[in-house]
């Protein structure tokens, strides 16, 4: 049972509007002249005006500013005889709701008015986010679950040292965050951070890329490069997806790792670097060391600090506060500005599995800013965006993604090289440990074995 007031000087509109409204079981209210109009105004407090634009006594332009100064709270609807463009526009910038000719149409008025209690309604419903007056700094670690707590806590006590360090975490998880975060909180922050990607090298060019090399080292350097170890120097060397490092340079790190000095492919000089240490991997390295996969030497060394990071969904408390940053984040980047959330997004995204961690989290909300019509992030609007997720988490991978067409062509190399896996690995340029790897991700199975 909503409350409207009908602002009109033509008696039988008001008669007519006020049957039918009360019929629907509203509150109606009706004035002939603005002047009263604004009274009732007041004292009731409407959720809907219903505001004729041509009064004996006023401008209806000039009372919905007179309204939305005095307090904004209704749905104000302007109603006029006047097919006129300026009007429309300047009514409108004033924050009217919506706009109808005469003469009236009593569907269309129904119409109007219930889509403004529906906003209202959803309006009532939101939780509205702190403004953003400054870039979100990228650089901060979201989270006030426990979990999350007692990795700042070991962070805090890691900056003040080199010690190595491990962090382990499913995909999306954070890890590279912080590591970045430790080093920006170290006594060297303003030393080089610099990151190496195990898997994402070439098993041939691994150990020049990480060691650097000579110049004539092998066929193809033609010039002296650096590796990441030399340009990480001072400052922190970022080991991502350590667990693919291939078992020959494991040694040669943990050389590294034991004395500080290492040597370029080819050269035959010691370089020195006192550079910090930290891996990240999202695999379960204890395991690769029982199968003989990982050294145990190096992951005794690289463990002496490890930073487990908890799966999304066992820190579901932590959600509120991350939509709030990346809300603001994405506002900030897209130039868009929804603020809202209606009741009940939150209690969605509670109860989504969260495969993809915290990355997927802040996609979805990508997904969702764009789709909004309005400043409010609908129920609806999220559930779907959710489904389709957890449609493409079930079925493995959408047809046309990426990893989709990568899991499509190691199958195909596989099948071809008859599973042969050194063979296959050299054929797509990858390592063995990564072909394994994406073996195992993708659950790719050899066809005799295969349930059809
Ligand atoms: N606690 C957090 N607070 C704020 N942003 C976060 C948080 N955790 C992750 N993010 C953001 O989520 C995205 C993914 O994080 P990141 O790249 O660090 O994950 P990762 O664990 O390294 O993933 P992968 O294993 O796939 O490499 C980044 O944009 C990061 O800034
Ligand atoms: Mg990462």
């Amino acid at each position: 049972m909503s409350k409207i007031l009908i602002i009109d000087d033509e008696h039988s509109i008001l008669e007519t509007l006020e049957m039918f409204f009360s019929e629907k079981g509203h509150y109606v209210y009706k004035a002939d002249t603005g002047e009263k109009g604004f009274k009732l105004y007041c004292r009731y407090k409407p959720d809907v005006v219903i505001l004729d634009i041509r009064l004996p006594d006023y401008n209806g332009l000039d009372l919905l500013k007179r309204i939305q100064a005095h307090e904004p709270i209704s749905k104000v609807i302007m109603v006029t005889a006047f097919q006129d463009m300026e009007t429309t526009i300047e009514s409108m910038k004033l924050g009217a709701y919506d706009y109808i000719h005469k003469p009236l149409d009593v569907d269309k008025v129904e119409k109007a008015v219930n889509r403004a209690l529906h906003i209202l309604e959803i309006d009532r419903e939101t939780t509205l986010l702190a403004e953003m007056t400054k870039p979100p700094n990228p650089e901060v670690i979201i989270g006030r679950s426990d979990k999350m707590r007692n990795t700042f806590k070991m962070i805090g006590l890691l900056c003040q040292n080199r010690a190595p360090v491990l962090i382990q975490g499913e995909t999306g998880t954070g890890k590279e965050l912080i590591a970045r975060v430790i080093h920006r909180n170290s006594l060297f922050d303003k030393e080089p951070f610099v990151t190496f990607d195990c898997a994402a090298v070439v098993e041939s060019l691994l150990e020049s890329e990480l060691f650097g090399h000579e110049k004539g080292a092998f066929t193809g350097a033609t010039y002296t490069k650096k590796g990441k170890i030399d340009l990480a120097g001072n400052g922190t060397l970022f080991l991502d997806e350590v667990g693919e490092l291939p078992k020959r340079l494991q040694g040669k790190f943990l050389g590294f790792l034991q004395r500080h000095e290492h040597m370029r492919v080819g050269g035959h000089q010691i370089l020195k670097t006192n550079c910090r240490i930290i891996a990240a991997t999202n695999r379960n390295i204890s395991a690769m060391v029982r199968q003989g996969l990982f050294r145990e030497d190096l992951f005794f060394r690289l463990k002496v600090v490890t930073i487990q990071v908890p799966p999304l969904k066992d820190r579901l408390s932590d959600i509120p506060d991350l939509v709030n940053h990346f809300l603001q984040k994405i506002n900030w980047e897209l130039g868009t500005d929804v603020s809202n959330l209606q009741k009940g997004v939150l209690d969605s995204l509670a109860a989504h599995p969260w495969p993809g961690n915290v990355r997927e989290l802040e996609n979805i909300l990508v997904e969702a800013v764009v789709r909004a019509r309005s400043k409010v992030i609908l129920i609806d609007e999220i559930e779907d965006i959710l489904s389709a997720n957890r449609h493409v988490a079930n079925t493995g991978l959408s047809t046309y993604s990426l990893p989709h067409m990568e899991k499509e062509h190691i199958e195909k190399t596989l099948n071809l090289l008859k599973w042969n896996r050194t063979q296959t690995a050299r054929r797509l340029g990858i390592s063995l440990p990564t072909l394994r790897s994406k073996i195992e991700k993708y659950k790719i199975i050899p066809p005799d074995k295969a349930k059809f």
